[in-house]
């Protein structure tokens, strides 16, 4: 096959996330590999509510309609997200204290923006990270001020103002046992009051040599089993070390000696570590393809993954299967070759 969608086209969706600067005309590289490998693809920030509702009163759609356009002149369908989260939200909302007003953000928000993209994007992440590691619900804004049941009054809002659209439930760590457990509930409950959800996203946000592919093929079969497509919204593989602690490499990054600690590439080693694990991974997939609709990548090639930046500035990571000249990965032959 000479692409990802190709090799994968009868088993799921390829995803990627995108932003405005990779759509640009004068990225004509970043645009053909975009346009080559993927058939959907996820707005990495423009449809975020901090983005596209400014003020109180005003919404800015441009920079979200120029990226479905964009999508829509290369056969790509767009996944929205996403509508409520606790995360990226408008600078108004600090300012916010009464249940009444966030009522009032929370159901304008989804109204105005859902009706805006009803027909052009084929699914919504409606929620996101709404759960703790504990499974129980995040002490969010929304939670504090609407009460528990404002997940499921998020369906029914979206569902109202965009009928024909998918609505997708997305977290976190949502393959781990507690999680997990927190999310049937979350969806069962959704379902029980007669509201429509139709998948739900493990973002897949891992770490090398750390994946737990065990709990990933359970949660498949889990989710799976209350009638709803799983997908895989966010993937990537960070290779360093979250907190920059114990190993010389780290130390030297966390005194900013060094942001790069393979300055003259991947080593051979951690490049097959890194294409064995992301292997592993399209088995696994492939495996239950009729339960998994799509894999989303976070990002096209590892320059522009938001782990160079998080969660601190400026270091080198090189997460997904295209190098920073949009250069296959030996991980990228890897997967492909499973076809
Ligand atoms: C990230 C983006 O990639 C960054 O550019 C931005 O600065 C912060 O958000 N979970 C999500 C995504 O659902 O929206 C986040 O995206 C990554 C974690």
């Amino acid at each position: 096959a000479q692409s990802l969608k190709e090799a994968f086209k009868k088993d799921f969706a390829i995803g990627t996330a995108l932003n405005s600067a990779q759509i640009e005309e004068r990225n004509p590289r970043v645009n053909n590999l975009i346009v080559q490998q993927f058939n959907m693809a996820t707005p990495e920030n423009v449809m975020k509510s901090a983005l596209l509702h400014p003020k109180w009163d005003t919404y800015d759609f441009t920079m979200a309609d120029k990226l479905i356009a964009f999508g829509h002149k290369n056969n790509i369908k767009i996944n929205g997200h996403t509508l409520i989260w606790h995360s990226q939200l408008p600078g108004f909302m600090r300012r916010i204290q009464s249940s009444d007003s966030v009522k009032t953000f929370f159901t304008d928000h989804i109204k105005t923006v859902a009706s805006h993209f009803k027909g052009k994007v084929f699914s919504w992440d409606v929620v996101n990270e709404a759960l703790n590691e504990d499974g129980t619900l995040r002490n969010s804004v929304f939670f504090q001020k609407l009460g528990e049941n404002y997940v499921t009054e998020a369906f029914r809002l979206t569902q109202e103002a965009s009928p024909n659209t998918e609505l997708y439930y997305n977290d976190y760590n949502n393959e781990q046992p507690a999680k997990r457990a927190g999310c049937i509930r979350l969806i069962k409950k959704i379902q029980e009051a007669g509201v429509r959800i139709d998948g739900v996203g493990i973002q897949g946000h891992w770490h090398l040599g750390k994946i737990p592919f065990k709990d990933i093929e359970e949660s498949i079969l889990q989710y799976a089993a209350l009638g709803i497509k799983v997908m895989i919204t966010e993937l990537d593989i960070e290779i360093l070390p979250r907190n920059f602690q114990g190993a010389e490499v780290s130390q030297r990054m966390a005194n900013n000696a060094e942001s790069n600690p393979y300055p003259n590439g991947l080593p051979d080693e951690i490049q097959k570590q890194l294409a064995d694990d992301y292997e592993t991974l399209f088995k696994l997939f492939l495996k239950h393809k009729d339960k998994v609709t799509r894999v989303t990548f976070w990002g096209v090639n590892d320059g522009d993954s938001w782990l160079n930046n998080w969660p601190i500035r400026g270091r080198t990571n090189y997460p997904l299967l295209f190098d920073r000249n949009n250069q296959p990965k030996p991980a990228y032959f890897k997967v492909i070759g499973l076809k």
